[in-house]
């Protein structure tokens, strides 16, 4: 529950860190009624919705769902782990982290491993860095690359660039450090050269450093000053401290400019130079992935700052389908995309080097995805050829098929009138075909399953509504026992169980303990949670409800009983067993009777 530490630790370590005063060192607290409030800065908002519970020691947005304990917050703010957030709040309350007593041998080791490995990094920096400015004839061309890529001193500076400038000078220097060859290694810094020596892996490169959230170099990206046969551009292999799937070129830049504002959105673009042009042009809300294809883990990343994602790659990318599926993955985590268009061979390095004007009349003319899709057919087809148009038109109407809205749908319709010069009417009259055959097969079922949901959505909001009530300590709930009822969602079986084996402690049930025993992201509590905040727990409405939900899901209950014993008695050879079958099923009946009445 408190993931390996010490139970006791972690009441400490709660107790000491008030979350009212954790909160308020990120964010302005205003104590209104029971609850101190601010703007979520977990997403973009004008009026406060972000609510913070002092004698439940807990938060809850109810604009974005967020909602957890002192440590949970810590986690999403300065976007680390568990144990990440536990050692900022040891640091700030003055506690030690039992780390050694509690961590098994094996976290201890990987831990020493990482943390060699960071030091490299960080000390190979450190080098790349000096070496730039060094005054070396050697570094010339490293300098003259950044004028004219026209990079300013200050944006050098910012993103840490720094030169590599031969085979053997950080191999040497590192060395002097006291590392082993085994963690030079491993941190991909080196690489071992056929001769066996130790050579730096960017050598001659001008070094990019790749920086995580948490301010550590874990990795390098290095470009070759002139164009040769070589890819242009290295990563520093894949290690313990670097997996390019869950990494964003200025994460870092990204965080520390949330600190200073809410982020309303965030432009992702393929590479380093992007990126920094981009920045020193004062987009700063920019990310890079770094020339691959976007991850479901990236776009988490995302999500922790930002809703709204630009997405804005060469000007060519449309045709490359790899990319289209990075967008969808964007989409697939509820992330809003909008497309931004580049003329074909430009990348946005190329278009604000033509004026920060130029870059935002293109984001002006940014596209949901929807619109970017069929722009991006359109692309393969020559309108001017009747089977080429034909064949877009049938495409492109697959695309707004899939189109929930109707009132979008209208306006890509019109659009697509626009393009082709085919009356909205036989448009309008092929999609709704294309509809029709695909609902044709499912209609039937469809209904079944509405109405299935119907119902099961009636019993969870029962089941929440008692669950809140119960741990919100609602007086009209106190006496009543929650082993009466079976649940079937497994977050409310849990939420059950803590209630019932505290209650059986004779201790006092606490919300909040449930952030320790739930998964981080669990929606279904956040709905739990809901019910409080928007005070549908007290007053005699609520209590009614309360009533009328126990006495739903047990009717829910006998329903089932009753139609299993059924079953049973007809399935039933042995004469004795009927009976008793039968007894039981008479019972449940007359509870029946009782429950209608
Ligand atoms: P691009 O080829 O678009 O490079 O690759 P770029 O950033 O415009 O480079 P410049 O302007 O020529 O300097 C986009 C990103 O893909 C990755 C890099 O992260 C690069 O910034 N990439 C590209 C590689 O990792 N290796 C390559 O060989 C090429
Ligand atoms: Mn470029």
């Amino acid at each position: 529950m408190s993931r390996g530490l010490d139970p006791r630790f972690m009441q400490e370590l709660k107790a000491k860190n008030n979350i009212i005063e954790v909160i308020g060192g990120y964010v302005a607290l205003d104590r209104k009624g029971g609850n101190h409030w601010a703007c979520c800065p977990f997403h973009h908002e004008r009026t406060p919705s972000f609510a913070v519970n002092e004698a439940e020691q807990f938060y809850h947005c109810f604009g974005c769902g967020e909602s957890g304990d002192v440590v949970k917050f810590v986690q999403q703010i300065e976007s680390t782990d568990f144990m990440g957030a536990v050692r900022i709040l040891a640091g700030r309350a003055k506690m030690q982290v039992p780390e050694s007593n509690f961590d098994t041998e094996q976290a201890i080791k990987i831990k020493k491993k990482r943390d060699n490995l960071a030091a490299i990094l960080l000390d190979s920096a450190k080098f790349y860095l000096a070496n730039l400015y060094s005054g070396d004839s050697r570094a010339e061309a490293h300098l003259e690359y950044i004028s004219r890529r026209k990079m300013t001193p200050t944006t050098v500076k910012k993103f840490g660039l720094g030169a590599s400038l031969d085979f053997f000078e950080l191999p040497d220097y590192l060395a002097g450090k006291g590392y082993s060859r085994q963690d030079l290694l491993d941190s991909g810094v080196l690489t071992e050269a056929r001769s066996g020596r130790l050579v730096d892996s960017q050598a001659g490169r001008l070094i990019f450093p790749i920086i995580n959230a948490m301010d550590e170099v874990v990795a390098f990206g290095g470009r070759l000053l002139e164009k040769t046969d070589f890819a242009k551009y290295k990563n520093t292999k894949e290690t313990m401290l670097f997996n390019k799937r869950n990494t964003l070129y200025n994460i870092n830049l990204l965080k520390k400019l949330k600190r200073e504002q809410p982020i309303k959105d965030v432009i992702i673009v393929e590479g380093y130079m992007d990126t920094i042009s981009l920045y020193q042009a004062g987009f700063k809300n920019v990310v890079a992935s770094m020339g691959t294809s976007l991850t479901k883990e990236q776009a988490r990343l995302i999500k922790r700052y930002t809703e709204n994602v630009y997405i804005s790659y060469d000007g060519d990318f449309a045709g490359q389908k790899a990319d289209l599926r990075g967008l969808e993955i964007l989409d697939g985590e509820h992330l809003n995309v909008r497309v931004v268009p580049l003329p074909d061979g430009l990348d946005p390095d190329d278009v604000v080097k033509q004026g920060v004007e130029a870059y935002q009349a293109c984001l002006e003319k940014a596209m949901p995805l929807v619109d970017y899709k069929i722009h991006a057919l359109e692309r393969k087809y020559d309108l001017s050829r009747s089977e080429d148009k034909r064949a877009f038109v049938a495409e492109a109407l697959k695309i707004i098929a899939e189109v929930e809205s109707a009132s979008v749908q209208e306006e890509l319709l019109k659009k697509l009138r626009e393009q082709t010069g085919i009356s909205y009417q036989s448009l309008e009259r092929d999609l709704r075909n294309l509809s029709k055959g695909k609902q044709v097969e499912i209609v039937l079922p469809q209904t079944n399953i509405s109405e299935a949901a119907a119902s099961a959505d009636k019993s969870s909001k029962a089941a929440r509504f008692i669950l809140a009530a119960k741990l919100f300590s609602a007086p009209y709930a106190k006496s009543f026992d929650l082993s009466r009822l079976l649940f079937e969602n497994e977050v409310h079986q849990t939420i059950a169980r803590y209630i019932l084996e505290t209650e059986r402690a004779g201790e006092r049930v606490r919300p909040s303990a449930l952030f320790e025993i739930l998964d981080e992201q669990c929606p279904e509590f956040n709905e739990i949670l809901d019910l409080n905040y928007e005070d549908k727990l007290s007053g005699a409405v609520a209590e009614r409800f309360f009533l009328d939900s126990v006495a739903a899901l047990e009717g829910e209950q006998l329903e089932k009983t009753i139609a299993r014993l059924s079953a049973e008695f007809s399935n039933e050879t042995d004469e004795k067993k009927r009976k008793e079958i039968a007894k039981e099923l008479q019972e449940a009946i007359l509870h029946r009777k009782r429950l209608k009445k």
